[in-house]
């Protein structure tokens, strides 16, 4: 199996992830019912953020922390949300790509949805 080397390979990595995550039980209604995804404009975007953070693109310039603390106010996010993004997320990856930016999306992927999940789930926590 070969490793992410590309745009073109996250658009592929993208697209098998949002298949699966837009059908599973715990998360998909986030993604077709609280947000509905038009998937021709959420992948470039998506693609952007992923090229950023594994190839030292400068490209996505959203907030995704903003985005999901919208989205979590239009509908709880749990733990499990998260835990369930993350494992679908590894599915997706070890299923189509092996290497060191595989595993470095893997570790980010995994990172940033800890971070999410602390930010949002226990926003006092910065108090400590
Ligand atoms: C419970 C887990 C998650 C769910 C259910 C979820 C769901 C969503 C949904 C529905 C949107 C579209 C929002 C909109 O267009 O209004 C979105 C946007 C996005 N998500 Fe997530 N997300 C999760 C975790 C993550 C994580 C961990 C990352 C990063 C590693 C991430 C990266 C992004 C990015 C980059 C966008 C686009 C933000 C923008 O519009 O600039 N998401 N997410």
């Amino acid at each position: 199996m070969k490793d992410i080397e590309s745009r073109e390979d996250l658009v592929i990595l993208l697209e098998r992830f949002y298949e699966k995550a837009m059908v599973d039980e715990l998360i998909g209604h986030f993604f077709t019912e609280i947000a509905p995804l038009n998937l021709a404009t959420h992948i470039p975007l998506i693609a952007d953020f992923w090229e950023t953070i594994l190839f030292d693109k400068a490209q996505y310039r959203g907030n995704v922390m903003d985005v999901h603390q919208h989205l979590h106010q239009l509908s709880a996010f749990k733990a499990e949300h998260f835990a369930r993004w993350v494992l679908l997320f590894q599915q997706t990856i070890d299923g189509l790509f092996s290497g060191e930016k595989a595993e470095r999306a893997k570790q980010r992927g995994a990172s940033i949805a800890t971070v999410m999940q602390i930010k949002l789930l226990h926003p006092g926590i910065h108090k400590l």
